[in-house]
């Protein structure tokens, strides 16, 4: 008699074993989901820009830190944007002269600056992307002046420089972003 009541026993404790630890399997499986759908709106508008420029990071932060304006956190776009600019005008310069050696230093210096110019190119490139949308600035600080729009736009082509190992990534990654009815179609 006692054996049953043993043997009912262990039974009950198995069956209480077996569904708690489905409970929690479960549980974990909600709690993913969950982790899943509240990603947030930062890291999804992330996600987006990388399918824009047709590049994925290895390292996110590099591209959470190029969108991030100096408003915002210590840990921001600046430096990385003076690395922006000379790959900008680096591809600039390499594809002109590759296309014409005899290119004078005028027009090589002119169509750099229209690549670079703040109120032009750049501004108009990075709002094409969203960046005002996506670039983090304080609460009192907006996000639409073309000088936060291409800070951010140039700082993109420095991350991509870091993440790849490689500044000429971060070349293809410019032209393919870059106005493709701007200064290459008025030059040649
Ligand atoms: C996107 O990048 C991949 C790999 O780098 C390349 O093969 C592909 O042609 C690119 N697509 C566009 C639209 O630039
Ligand atoms: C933000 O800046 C843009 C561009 O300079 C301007 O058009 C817009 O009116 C500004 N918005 C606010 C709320 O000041």
């Amino acid at each position: 008699m006692d054996r049953r009541i043993a043997v009912c026993f262990a039974i009950l404790t198995l069956i209480m074993i077996v569904s708690t630890s489905a409970a929690f399997q479960i549980d974990e499986l909600v709690s993913k989901k969950h982790i899943i759908t509240t990603k947030s709106p930062f890291s999804t508008a992330l996600e987006t820009l990388q399918k824009q420029i047709n590049y994925t990071f290895q390292r996110i932060d590099l591209l959470r830190r190029a969108m991030t304006h100096a408003s915002f956190s210590e840990e921001n776009n600046r430096a990385l944007s003076i690395l922006g600019t000379s790959i900008i005008e680096t591809s600039v310069s390499y594809r002109y002269l590759l296309n014409d050696m005899d290119i004078s230093s005028k027009t090589l210096n002119r169509v750099i600056a229209e690549a670079c110019n703040v109120e032009s190119s750049c501004a108009v490139d990075g709002m094409r992307l969203g960046l005002h949308k996506i670039v983090r600035v304080s609460h009192n600080t907006n996000s639409t002046t073309p000088a936060i729009v291409c800070g951010a736009f140039r700082a993109i082509f420095a991350a991509v420089a870091l993440d790849s190992g490689k500044s000429d990534d971060a070349s293809k990654v410019f032209w393919n972003v870059h106005t493709r009815t701007g200064e290459m179609a008025a030059a040649f």
